[in-house]
């Protein structure tokens, strides 16, 4: 039986990758920070949970041995220059030395849309520019071996965990108005299922790329609508019947005001929700570029946000 070692498993990408390996009868060996992370996945047939530190590439090693491929969601969204670094660029620099040592024949790494293929070091955020050096140091392994590698860059993903719609739904069930930095940026929303699925597919499809070239695809993860940042904001309250499904006054901040609200949130105590560097990606609109292949080429017809979202947001009760 085929083993895949799933790297990010326990988030909100992973759980559903997870979940739909083991539907397939797969085993899959799952690293987390803390076993507990992993507890929502424990039923699933053939899940082996390691607690491990995925940054000891000695650890990444032992547990990538007799894998027959890996999936790479681990990722940050807040951090400084070196945390992005570690995460986004030395974690698969270690990886590629992983694979190529131990001979792993497919590898699918997950990346994000505004990556700048031509020159990864002018994308506007240091998420943006680490994910692109990331993209690189694996095309680079790829060319270096037989390994097969598809890089996919999704849009934002919503699902029934979003930390998106949800996350509007729920601060516009607090507070009476919405002040919105980066109002104007859009967005291609993408189903977390297809992402899922498109993972899972590029592990079961073969990449034919022509003799002798590297066997890279690079596929861009999007929805078929897009929107505002603004009209996402308020489709999330108005799915979720907040204010009679009125929402709150959005108020889009200039970006001096942006800017100042997103330090205030890094510097505020719990989970950072934005950061300036957050805003900084969405300098580039988050929309598919038309030059790379979509999720259709993996046979995904990418479903429409609304009649998904209204489901699950109607069912979380909101003042
Ligand atoms: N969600 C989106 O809207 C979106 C949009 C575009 C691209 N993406 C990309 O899609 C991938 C999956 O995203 P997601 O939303 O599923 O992420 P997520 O829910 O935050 O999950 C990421 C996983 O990575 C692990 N992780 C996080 N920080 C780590 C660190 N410093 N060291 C080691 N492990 C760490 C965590 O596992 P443990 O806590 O169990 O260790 C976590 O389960 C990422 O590459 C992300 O950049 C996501």
């Amino acid at each position: 039986m085929k083993s895949i070692l799933v790297l990010g498993g326990t988030g909100f990408v992973g759980s559903q990758v997870c979940e739909k390996l083991a539907q397939q009868g797969l085993c899959v060996v799952l690293p987390t920070r803390r076993s507990s992370n992993a507890r929502h996945l424990q039923h699933l047939p053939g899940l082996t949970v390691l607690e491990m530190d995925v940054h000891d590439e000695r650890a990444l090693s032992q547990a990538a041995a007799g894998q027959d491929a890996i999936v790479n969601l681990i990722a940050i969204l807040h951090g400084d220059a070196a945390a992005f670094d570690k995460a986004h660029v030395v974690l698969p620099q270690k990886l590629a030395r992983v694979c190529q040592a131990q001979a792993i024949g497919k590898l699918v790494h997950v990346s994000a849309l505004g990556v700048n293929d031509a020159q990864p070091g002018a994308a506007p955020s240091e998420y943006l520019r680490s994910k692109g050096r990331g993209e690189a140091v694996l095309q680079r392994a790829a060319a270096e071996s037989a390994m097969e590698l598809t890089i996919l860059r999704p849009s934002v993903i919503f699902g029934a965990k979003d930390q998106f719609l949800n996350l509007f739904a729920r601060l516009q069930s607090v507070f009476p108005v919405m002040p919105l930095a980066g109002a104007n940026a859009r967005f291609q929303p993408v189903w977390v299922d297809d992402v899922a699925t498109a993972i899972v597919r590029s592990l079961e499809r073969s990449i034919n790329s022509p003799s002798g070239a590297p066997a890279v695809r690079i596929l861009e993860a999007v929805g078929p609508d897009t929107y505002t940042l603004k009209e996402l904001v308020q489709m999330a309250a108005q799915l979720s019947s907040i204010n009679h499904g009125r929402g709150r006054p959005v108020i889009a901040l200039p970006d001096w005001m942006g800017r100042l609200q997103a330090l205030l949130m890094e510097k505020a105590p719990g989970p950072t929700l934005m950061s300036r560097d957050n805003l900084d990606s969405m300098k580039v609109d988050n929309v598919a570029t038309g030059t790379l292949p979509g999720l259709e080429a993996l046979g995904i017809t990418p479903a429409r946000l609304e009649p998904i979202a209204r489901e699950y947001l109607r069912k979380t009760p909101r003042a």
